[in-house]
């Protein structure tokens, strides 16, 4: 029997992964999409532009997390297999400036999905964008799924709050629901302001001369990257497991900012020269031009030094392993800045 999926934020970069993920596996996809004065869909053209795709499995409605009643309507009138919500004002230094909308859309947003679902029908289940930014100041290194939180900002207490939710639901319930804590995964289709993407594309403007500098906050800060067409794999296959469970996803490596920028700069071929420390340090290419810099404005008032996962439970549970490494990541993310160039 066909599948029916149906995604809460289908237009950021994991929904259009996922999309394209599950129909190809010949699911009907229906995704969320909010109102918006310009185009949003923009990271879907993709799927309109797929051969191989069929477009009369994939639709797309109107609705809003922090909107009970648009939840409910759609997962009445959609009757999913499977609901994943990946909706969320999902910016860490602007949970900061948005607190209280973050919190409606990250942690309530979650509740409500979870309330339409054992009103409506108790046998969907349910995957939900769990964060590493949960671990926050981390207990330990690396994070498991028994690491316990200690969430640094509104997005990351946001995101624990439906973390637990969803726990209390299954509990309670008795429905199939499950956390992915996922690390940091980029694509091509990451947001422009995440630190890979801006750098990234930074470097690629900076070798053609379209830009002059780019400029950072915390060089330090440690990440475990990993690739988004990986995680979505993750998210789809902890919904087929035997029973619902809550998985570390990641890589198990860790690089900071600074070591990121280096190795975006190899693959481009731009050789840079760091001097000064703190928030005076900089890089400079070969004619001694100044094109890194940073700056306070990107600095946050609590900051995740570092994370590193173990992804152990999943490669045994779920058979799950990342397929690209930090180089392959950066390789992809630079082919398609070069291309969107000469599109132009
Ligand atoms: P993203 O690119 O920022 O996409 C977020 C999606 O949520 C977009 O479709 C956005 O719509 C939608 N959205 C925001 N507020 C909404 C609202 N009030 N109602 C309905 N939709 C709303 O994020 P992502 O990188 O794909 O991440 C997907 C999920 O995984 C997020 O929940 C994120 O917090 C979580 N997560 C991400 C990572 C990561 O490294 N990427 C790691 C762990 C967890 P618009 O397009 O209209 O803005
Ligand atoms: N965005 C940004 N911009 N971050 C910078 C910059 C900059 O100019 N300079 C340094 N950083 C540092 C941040 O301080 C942070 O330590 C690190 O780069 C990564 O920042 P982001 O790329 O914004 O990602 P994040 O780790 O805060 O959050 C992402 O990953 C989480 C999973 O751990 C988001 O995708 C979250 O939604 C996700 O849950």
């Amino acid at each position: 029997m066909k599948k029916t999926a149906l995604i809460f934020g289908i237009t950021g970069q994991d929904g259009a992964y996922l999309s394209k993920f599950l129909l190809q596996k010949n699911y009907e996809v229906h995704g969320v999409k909010r109102r918006s004065s310009s185009h949003n869909t923009y990271r879907l053209d993709d799927i309109y532009n797929d051969q191989l795709v069929k477009k009369s499995n994939f639709f797309l409605h109107y609705g809003d997390i922090t909107d009970s009643i648009s939840i409910f309507n759609l997962i009445k009138k959609t009757k999913p297999h499977e609901v994943y919500n990946l909706a969320a004002q999902s910016h860490v230094a602007v949970s900061f400036e948005i607190p209280e909308y973050t919190t409606n859309a990250d942690a309530l947003g979650t509740l409500r999905i979870l309330e339409a679902i054992i009103k409506i029908d108790k046998n969907i289940k349910f995957y939900q964008a769990g964060s590493s930014e949960m671990f926050g100041k981390v207990m330990e290194t690396p994070q498991t799924e028994k690491t316990p939180f200690y969430p640094r900002s509104p997005y990351g207490a946001a995101k624990l709050y439906s973390h637990w939710i969803t726990v209390n639901y299954r509990e309670a319930y008795n429905i199939f629901a499950c956390n992915g804590i996922l690390f940091n995964h980029e694509s091509p289709l990451r947001g422009d302001t995440f630190v890979t993407k801006k750098v990234v594309k930074a470097l690629c403007r900076i070798k053609f001369n379209k830009q002059k500098k780019l400029f950072v906050g915390n060089l330090y800060a440690k990440r475990d990257w990993g690739h988004a067409e990986d995680y979505v794999r993750a998210m789809w296959k902890m919904l087929q497991h035997n029973k619902p469970d809550d998985f570390v996803i990641c890589t198990g490596k860790q690089y900071t900012i600074k070591q990121f920028i280096n190795m975006v700069a190899k693959q481009l071929k731009i050789r840079i020269n760091w001097k000064g420390k703190g928030i005076k340090e900089k890089a400079f290419d070969e004619k001694n031009n100044c094109i890194v810099e940073c700056n306070n404005k990107y600095l946050r008032p609590t900051e995740v030094d570092t994370l590193k996962g173990d992804f152990s439970k999943a490669r045994k549970q779920l058979k799950w392993k990342p397929n690209h490494d930090i180089n392959s990541l950066i390789n992809d993310m630079i082919s398609y800045e070069l291309n969107t160039f000469n599109n132009d």
